[in-house]
């Protein structure tokens, strides 16, 4: 049995493969346009045509496909083997034996694996890093793949004091095992569901549909992937920078959440050579 199998069966960690999986069903042209403007917005470029691109922890893949339709030559592996294969599947539906977008499993925990893989223009890794089990590591790991002009994309949970406490349990709920599942999914999918039926009428938007503004993301494989999302940190916006910062990197670009939500980094690094 692998590590992920593991950690699964004993309930330490979200199966985020299987949601990406269900997450293809709905990929159409017009979310992965907004994928590829998420990037060209937050890296500050028209396009990415001599970029090397390196996605860790690729998820579904999209971002992957993204960066590749921009003109990088991507590299995207993951942990989750669910998540290799999504990916995989969206190299074969539009970049079929294409020599410059090469995927693989790995952890961003695994400081070996990391140094094969060598630097990069742009290390992309969005929503991973506090999903390992060990977020502060997997922050120091991918320093290494940066290269010495390099961007850093990252993006990690607001830390919300109490209420990140809170959701922390419902996740360990829903990945204890199918009675924690379905007790989680039973309180706060109709929760959720309220909430954006009233967010609805009061913006006069239908904001189920309005969701894939959000990166091309789906609102429903979003909440299951909140619900879900174990191991899970976070982390404060002052945090993050100072981390960075005394590593060397310059803030190039930032969205930050007030909410639970994700804080968004750009980090640009400035060494000589
Ligand atoms: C919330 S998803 C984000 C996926 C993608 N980056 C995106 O923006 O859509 C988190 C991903 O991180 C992966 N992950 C978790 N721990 C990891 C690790 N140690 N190394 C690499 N990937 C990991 C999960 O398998 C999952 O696919």
């Amino acid at each position: 049995m692998s590590s992920f199998e593991k950690e699964v069966k004993k309930g330490e960690r979200f199966q985020f493969g299987k949601n990406w999986h269900r997450f293809l069903s709905v990929l159409n042209e017009e979310r992965i346009k907004i994928a590829e403007n998420s990037l060209k917005e937050m890296l500050r470029k028209d396009n990415l045509e001599d970029y090397s691109f390196v996605d860790a922890g690729c998820g579904s893949g999209l971002f992957s496909l993204a960066a590749r339709r921009l003109g990088a030559k991507v590299y995207s592996f993951d942990y989750d083997p669910q998540s290799v294969a999504c990916t995989k599947e969206l190299k074969r539906r539009y970049f079929s034996n294409d020599s410059n977008w090469e995927i693989s499993q790995g952890s961003v925990l695994d400081a070996d694996y990391l140094k094969t893989l060598g630097q990069f223009d742009i290390v992309y890794s969005w929503g991973v890093l506090h999903h390992t089990g060990d977020m502060w590591s997997a922050l120091n790991n991918v320093v290494n793949l940066v290269g010495k002009q390099g961007y850093l994309f990252i993006a990690i949970y607001n830390d919300q004091g109490f209420k990140s406490k809170f959701w922390t349990r419902v996740k360990k709920t829903y990945c204890s095992g199918m009675a924690g599942k379905i007790l989680t999914l039973s309180i706060f999918i109709p929760y959720f569901f309220i909430g954006a039926l009233a967010a609805s009428m009061i913006k006069r938007e239908n904001v189920f549909r309005a969701y894939k503004k959000n990166r091309g993301m789906s609102i429903y494989h979003d909440w299951i992937d909140w619900l879900g999302g174990y191991p899970f940190e976070v982390a404060k916006v002052e945090d993050i920078f100072n981390f960075y910062f005394e590593r060397g990197f310059n803030l190039f670009n930032i969205k930050t959440s007030c909410g639970l939500g994700n804080n968004q980094f750009v980090f640009k690094r400035s060494m000589p050579g």
